[in-house]
């Protein structure tokens, strides 16, 4: 339903009493400008912010540890041996996946290399991969290291999706063509599920069927997507996928990552992977033998004991996220990010204009503003004024109003801060 939006702040106002999830903004702390009013904080797909529960729940790890040592493994109020698994439920259903697909583990850009270690396997036929053009840096760097650790070189392997020109985006009939062109050569798609940089959301079960038709394994960089829109992992058919959990996800920075795997590839042992003991079946781990046996399903891909205090903060924030929902959330999300959209509009001034998608199916809440002739100083006078977003290289403005600590009352006031600074 298209909302009919208004331009003032009593609608902005009204909009917030409507709103189920208004009172979610008080379980997390929110920065402070200097005149000790809150920041407009539109960097949740950087950094999500501190929630308050965050401390008590370490503490309680803290204190186990203070007054077990190593017993707190099983004495713990939440016993360490299993702790990974108190997340397991909640994260799959994040990313609309089973339990089996799903486990919390390192963080993203090493799980990204493992995945690939069990799902590139190039042959001398079918070798490439498949990225978007200018993907996040980290995602460039482990492709093409994997690529060149199989002995290919990067140049011939690494098939780049670029936008048409003139525009920032993609299409997905060029993705098809890409892939149909280039069809039997290539043995790993890996996209970022929404786009970094241009806040573009991909045609997840679309872009997997085609690869699938063609042989290709299909896997996705979730780092801007987890959290941020609805998922089907295990109905889209993806093979695999990675993401972080200090955007969208909130559990601090550097924080523990997550990864799905297929449950049809749950009892792929011939699949190679690095090993490591916390990935061994939990009946003989501690037989200490020598000969690896997989868990299967996901959790099967870990390697080591889990960093239980990470492990905590995040399971305060996935608590959060389950009494949110991430139905409402996403719903949430599409009424405030078309909200600023349509304000943005409003203020009518050439100089700016959105590079993603107006499409709400397209994106998530991330909104990237290009700025005319890459003019740095407006970044630096929003700032000023108390907003924390970001700037990208070489002339985009990026904002996220994430929903679960947002309100349209925010998204009124950043966009009249732009407006002054414009003027
Ligand atoms: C799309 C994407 N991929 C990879 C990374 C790298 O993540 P990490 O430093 O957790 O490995 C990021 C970090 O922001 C990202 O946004």
């Amino acid at each position: 339903m298209k909302i009919p939006f208004e331009s003032n702040e009593s609608f902005a106002e009204k909009m917030d009493e409507q709103d189920s999830l208004k009172n979610f903004r008080e379980r997390f702390y929110v920065p402070k400008q200097p005149n000790g009013k809150d920041v407009i904080y539109f960097t949740g797909n950087s950094l999500g912010l501190q929630p308050k529960t965050v401390r008590s729940y370490v503490e309680q790890e803290l204190k186990d540890w203070e007054t077990l040592g190593v017993e707190g493994h099983f004495k713990a109020k939440n016993p360490w041996l299993p702790y990974h698994e108190y997340l397991t439920a909640q994260m799959a259903s994040i990313v609309g996946a089973k339990p089996i697909e799903t486990v919390v583990m390192n963080s993203l850009t090493v799980n990204l290399h493992l995945m690939m270690v069990s799902f590139y396997r190039p042959t001398p036929e079918r070798y490439k991969i498949v990225i978007e053009a200018g993907a996040f840096p980290s995602d460039q760097y482990a492709v093409g290291s994997q690529i060149k650790f199989h002995g290919f070189d990067v140049e011939n392997s690494l098939i780049e999706l670029k936008p048409r020109e003139n525009e920032t985006c993609l299409h997905i009939e060029d993705i098809e063509k890409t892939i149909e062109e280039n069809g039997d050569s290539i043995a790993l798609i890996l996209l970022g599920g929404v786009n970094y940089y241009t806040g573009q959301k991909f045609d997840f079960q679309k872009i997997t069927a085609i690869g699938h038709a063609h042989g290709a394994v299909v896997g996705f960089d979730l780092a801007h997507a987890a959290g941020n829109v609805e998922l089907n992992l295990h109905d889209w058919n993806a093979d695999f996928a990675a993401w972080c959990s200090y955007k969208y996800l909130n559990a601090g920075p550097g924080a523990i990552a997550g990864v799905f795997v297929h449950e049809r590839h749950s009892e792929s042992f011939d699949l190679p992977r690095f090993a490591g003991w916390w990935g061994h079946e939990k009946a003989t781990r501690f037989l200490m033998g020598d000969k690896f046996v997989p868990i299967k399903g996901a959790e099967g891909w870990q390697l080591s004991n889990p960093p239980i205090f990470q492990l905590a903060a995040l399971k305060a924030s996935l608590d959060i996220f389950e009494e949110a929902g991430i139905k409402q959330l996403t719903e949430k999300s599409k009424k405030l990010t078309g909200y600023l959209e349509f304000l943005l509009g409003e203020i009518r001034d050439e100089r700016i204009s959105v590079i993603t998608p107006t499409d709400e199916t397209e994106r998530g809440c991330q909104l990237s503003i290009r700025v005319r002739n890459a003019d740095k100083n407006l970044f630096k006078q929003i700032s000023d004024k108390g907003v924390i977003a970001d700037w990208r290289e070489p002339d985009v403005i990026r904002v996220a109003p994430v929903p679960l600590y947002n309100s349209f009352a925010n998204v009124y006031k950043f966009v009249q801060i732009l407006k002054d600074c414009l003027a």
